[in-house]
């Protein structure tokens, strides 16, 4: 549980954000599949990525942490040992669906599980593709525990029906160890971190990309060798501060070394059509990954029309820019937030409900969400309710610092799976948060 309170001096200072989430959890997979020892410096401590790290230990790879570098001894594409028990992924759904597809094609069987929260996310879409590829599986109706049988693989040309890199991830992990080509075909944008980091490592993969469609070509059975990697901060979650920055006055704050892969961005864009005071400095490359410095003051935001191109750009963006919005000069709509409803909770019922508590106007209809700003808001119901979702807690322990009433965030546990020193860094920056 979480009491949050109004902020009265505004959001201020050099932020320090963790590791991006995504990119830690390919920088384990990948070092533990190539050969030789790979550094890691500024890996997510969260979590979500220690189950995926868990898992390779489990799997015989030796993963040491040494002055704040991960030390991870790869063993090449089939050095991966059979666990001696079940591999638990806790809430992570991202190391779910990407070793679903690395072990589809090891010479070993596992059986992955969850938590509660996990075991109610969709599989069927990773399943589905590879099966096509002879993949061999019991889940249970679709869900985990997951039974993998795995087996050598046939290659296959898919089409991605749904906008997910965790599929078109779990896709091309399983595809690097079959011979020959496996083409992947997505009609819409999502996060590339998958093909930039396997190509590092010195991977086959070729991304064609015209103006309707990119085609990812991976041809399998070459093996990586390892590399350092430096993991930049994430923007999703500096996301939350970024946000307070914005609605509190007085706020002004720099994030240095932020991933701003423009496959990711979209936040940055929605919130500048908003009004925002963002300023990006300092671009550069590290691993092939674009960085930068974001200083970020208080602005008066107006609403915005997102539509569902963006939804692929900013995702996991939804909960924190509704709360932009509540505080915004006029109304909002986000269109296409389909896949809202499938994330660590139904994200797009919780932001509605939890805004409908706080006393703002919204609407969902159909997967759009439609936000009215007011100029103060009536709290109906303190009590937020979470689901156990990191994104929901932290978006609404923001929510609190311009409101009149305290706000309890139930389940605030769950933002360790992301983000575990969030409240220390929103305190020290301002926030009035009390665990
Ligand atoms: C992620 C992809 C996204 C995102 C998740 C992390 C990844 O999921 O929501 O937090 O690291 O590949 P989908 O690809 O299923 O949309």
């Amino acid at each position: 549980m979480l009491i949050s309170s109004k902020i009265d001096g505004g959001i201020n200072g050099i932020i320090k954000i963790p590791g991006d989430k995504s990119i830690s959890h390919r920088s384990i997979i990948i070092s533990s599949i190539a050969q030789g020892t790979s550094e890691i410096s500024n890996l997510l401590m969260s979590e979500d990525v220690m189950h995926t790290l868990n898992a390779f230990k489990l799997m015989g790879i030796n993963i040491k942490n040494i002055d704040e570098k991960i030390i991870v001894e790869g063993r090449g594409l089939n050095g991966l040992k059979k666990p001696k028990k079940n591999i638990y992924l806790g809430n992570s759904g991202t190391s779910a669906r990407l070793l679903t597809g690395l072990l589809a094609s090891q010479n070993f069987d596992t059986i992955i599980e969850g938590d509660e929260s996990l075991s109610k996310r969709p599989m069927k879409r990773i399943l589905i593709p590879l099966e096509l590829m002879n993949g061999k599986f019991k889940d249970n109706k679709g869900f985990l525990p997951l039974n993998i049988y795995g087996k050598s693989l046939k290659n296959i040309e898919y089409k991605v029906p749904i906008p997910s890199a965790q599929v078109k991830s779990g896709i091309i992990f399983a595809a690097l160890n079959i011979n020959g080509s496996t083409k992947i075909i997505e009609d819409h944008i999502t996060r590339n971190h998958t093909e930039i980091m396997l190509k590092s490592f010195g991977a086959n993969i070729n991304v064609l990309n015209n103006a309707h469609q990119s085609i990812i070509d991976v041809k399998g059975k070459v093996e990586l060798k390892s590399k350092n990697i430096e993991v930049p901060s994430d923007l999703s979650s500096s996301a939350f501060f970024i946000v307070a920055a914005l609605i509190n006055k007085n706020s002004k704050i720099l994030l240095k070394n932020i991933n701003i892969n423009p496959t990711r961005d979209g936040i940055l864009r929605a919130l500048k059509m908003m009004g925002a005071n963002i300023e990006i400095s300092n671009k550069k490359l590290i691993n092939e990954e674009l960085v930068a410095d974001l200083k970020v003051e208080y602005s008066e935001l107006n609403g915005c029309v997102l539509n569902d191109k963006m939804a692929k750009l900013m995702i996991d963006e939804y909960p924190i820019i509704s709360i932009a919005a509540s505080f915004a000069k006029s109304p909002s709509i986000f269109k296409g937030l389909n896949e809202l409803k499938v994330k660590e909770s139904n994200r797009l019922e919780l932001i509605r409900l939890n805004l409908e508590r706080c006393g703002v106007e919204c609407k969902v209809s159909g997967d759009d969400l439609f936000i009215n700003p007011q100029q103060k808001y009536h709290v109906k119901n303190c009590q937020i309710r979470t689901d156990f979702d990191h994104r929901i807690a932290m978006s609404f322990s923001i929510m609190a610092g311009l409101l009149n009433k305290t706000l309890t965030i139930l389940d605030s546990n769950s933002i360790k799976t992301s983000f575990p020193n969030f409240v220390k860094i929103f305190n020290k920056a301002g926030g009035k948060l009390i665990e």
